[in-house]
């Protein structure tokens, strides 16, 4: 079992399977981005199923895909195939744009994922060519494919920004009504330029939450999962609504995550440096108990907090190098 200096117990591993991405969300990506990793420093399939396996061993159950776009990734469903056997791995799920989901869902749904979150901003087709440079129609699909395929729950994640379309968000409950799917508000997050820049239109989920309670009845504390998120049930119907409010109330004290990027790189918290680089381990020929030693002795460094409100200068790395 892994356990931080916290007492924070580490079980589910954020997998970023590349840092590329075929949107440019204002708040992730800039819109010239070149500076992508490296082919070579990828970690390849079996490199990749070599350190979940180690996590599975050390007590980590749930696994998720993300980005970049995970889609991107040449042959994604082969490898979540092969992740959904691991032993110890009870949890497989995929975090995406949707952009390629039409074409994918199928496949991804019998490799074994069965959660499914999707990042949707607007539903307004002009707008989000703004927010993303994306078509939205492709999205509207392949949720649809979704939701077809049989993937439950489906989460919508929606970026609340000031002035940008906050004025959404009770479109985004009636979509959501409609459709079966789950929604979870997310407050911007000062990561890298971007991010930073994307700051400046910050709105407190708190207001939001007001807002739609004066719409809605709202029943609080549904569905304490795993994850971040603070739900809301709408009464009368199925729907559940989640705020994911890094800035206003962060939720360190019950982290129970790491992130892996791309280039084997083990990113301790969201919003700090610490990390253990895994890849030259790896490549060097270390035996699985040195890689276990190697993870212990990483989550006894695990920071207490991120910083993003106190030290917003602080995360110099994109969103898309580690997935959220
Ligand atoms: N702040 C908040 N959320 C972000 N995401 C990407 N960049 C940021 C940011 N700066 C979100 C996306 C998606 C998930 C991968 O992370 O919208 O839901
Ligand atoms: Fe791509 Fe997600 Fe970043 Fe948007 S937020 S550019 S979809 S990685």
């Amino acid at each position: 079992m892994l356990t931080d200096p916290f007492n924070r117990r580490i079980e589910y591993v954020r997998l970023s399977v590349t840092d590329r991405c075929d949107l440019r969300c204002q708040y992730c990506m800039p819109e010239g981005f070149r500076d992508f990793e490296e082919p070579e420093h990828w970690l390849d399939f079996d490199e990749i199923e070599r350190v979940m396996a180690t996590f599975g061993r050390l007590g980590v159950s749930r696994i998720r895909l993300t980005g970049g776009e995970p889609l991107v990734r040449k042959d994604l469903p082969a490898l979540a195939n092969r992740l959904a056997r691991l032993p110890g791995i009870e949890d497989l799920s995929l975090s995406t744009n949707a952009t390629r989901l039409a074409k994918h869902a199928g496949e991804l749904r019998r490799a074994g994922i069965s959660r499914l979150n999707v990042s949707l901003d607007s539903l307004r087709a002009d707008r989000f060519k703004e927010i993303t440079r994306g078509k939205l129609s492709r999205v509207i699909d392949g949720l649809m494919a979704a939701r077809a395929a049989g993937f439950a729950p489906i989460k919508i994640n929606m970026v609340v920004m000031q002035g940008v379309n906050d004025d959404e968000t009770g479109d985004m409950v009636e979509f959501c009504l409609e459709h079966g799917f789950t929604l979870r508000f997310i407050e911007t997050m000062p990561m890298g330029d971007t991010g930073r820049e994307a700051s400046n239109r910050y709105k407190s989920l708190q207001e939001v939450r007001q807002e739609l309670g004066r719409r809605y009845p709202l029943i609080p504390g549904v569905m304490p999962g795993g994850g971040p998120a603070r739900y809301v049930q709408v009464e009368g119907t199925e729907l559940r609504i989640g705020f994911i409010t890094p800035i206003s109330q962060h939720f360190c004290e019950t982290c129970n995550r790491v992130r892996l990027s791309v280039d084997g790189t083990l990113y301790l918290c969201l919003g700090q440096d610490d990390r253990l680089e895994l890849r030259p381990l790896l490549r060097a020929g270390a035996s699985d108990a040195e890689l276990e030693q190697a993870i212990r002795d990483a989550i006894a460094r695990k920071p207490e907090r991120h910083e993003f409100r106190d030290r917003p200068e602080q995360v110099v790395r994109f969103m898309s190098m580690t997935g959220g």
